[in-house]
């Protein structure tokens, strides 16, 4: 059964499209069979993998149309994706008037995954309906922080959400880890960030940090994974011992 974790933080540009791509293809490359689900609108992820977004069968067709038959090869090795659609962004108020709607996904997800050992959806950058879903379907929760000023600034609203869904929809999510990116452990202002979001975090803080690295924001725009693309650079080599963090932890 697929483990399902949301890759999940309010602000934008922190690094999540960026740590959904590369830890799930440093997973596939370590043997786990990886699904990944693109629910962000912008479809940042789905063109990472260079899959043209709207083109293929994608989440618009299996939340609206039921339509099972969305999985996308990535062109990767054990790693699958269920592509994101700009139709999205029109469908959240139709979704918010559907009964229990926040089970949606879920009940979309069943009978698609189990043969994946994780799933990771990629959320947008809101607490919105699309956010909300995603946390219902989720076993956990995996943050990315920015190693920058204002990096816990919406950390209290991100935890009340958590409450929010764990007392109400799904009392079994748990936070699988925090992860500092576009780390520069030169500054002060890094290191000293970090040392604030472990305080908070404390031991769910990866040991890993992944470090500010102009290949890891080259890759999406050739549509690859940083592996592809680079794989003996910096990026790739702290995405791969993310991933090792990762595993040793189950
Ligand atoms: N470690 C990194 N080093 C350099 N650039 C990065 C790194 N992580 C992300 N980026 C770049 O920063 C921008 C925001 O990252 P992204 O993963 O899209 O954030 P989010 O999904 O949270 O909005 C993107 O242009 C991305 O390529
Ligand atoms: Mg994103």
């Amino acid at each position: 059964m697929a483990k399902v974790i949301t890759v999940f933080n309010q602000k934008g540009g922190v690094g999540k499209t960026t740590t959904v791509v590369n830890l799930s293809a440093a997973l596939a490359k370590l043997k786990k069979k990886v699904l990944v689900i693109d629910l962000d609108p912008q479809a940042n992820a789905t063109s990472g993998f260079g899959i043209e977004k709207d083109n293929e069968k994608n989440i618009y067709d299996l939340l609206i149309e039921s339509d099972k038959d969305v999985i996308q090869a990535t062109g990767i090795k054990n790693l699958d994706i269920i592509p994101s659609s700009s139709d999205l962004a029109g469908v959240e108020i139709e979704i918010s008037n559907m009964d229990n709607w926040q089970y949606l996904l879920k009940e979309k997800l069943k009978g698609l995954i189990e043969d994946y050992d994780y799933c990771f959806i990629d959320s947008p950058p809101s607490l919105g309906v699309l956010s909300m879903m995603s946390l219902v379907s989720s076993d956990s929760i995996l943050i990315p922080v920015q190693s920058e000023y204002y990096a816990l600034e919406g950390v209290g609203q991100l935890m009340n959400t958590i409450t929010l869904v764990n007392e109400n929809f799904n009392p079994d999510i748990k936070i699988e880890g925090v992860v500092m990116c576009m780390y520069d452990s030169r500054t002060n202002l890094s290191v000293q960030v970090s040392e604030e979001v472990k305080a908070f975090f404390e031991d769910l803080v990866y040991n890993t940090t992944i470090p500010r690295n102009v290949r890891l924001a080259e890759a999406p725009s050739h549509g690859m994974t940083v592996f592809e693309y680079d794989r003996f650079s910096k990026g790739a080599r702290s995405y791969m011992k993310l991933a090792k963090e990762f595993l040793s932890r189950e």
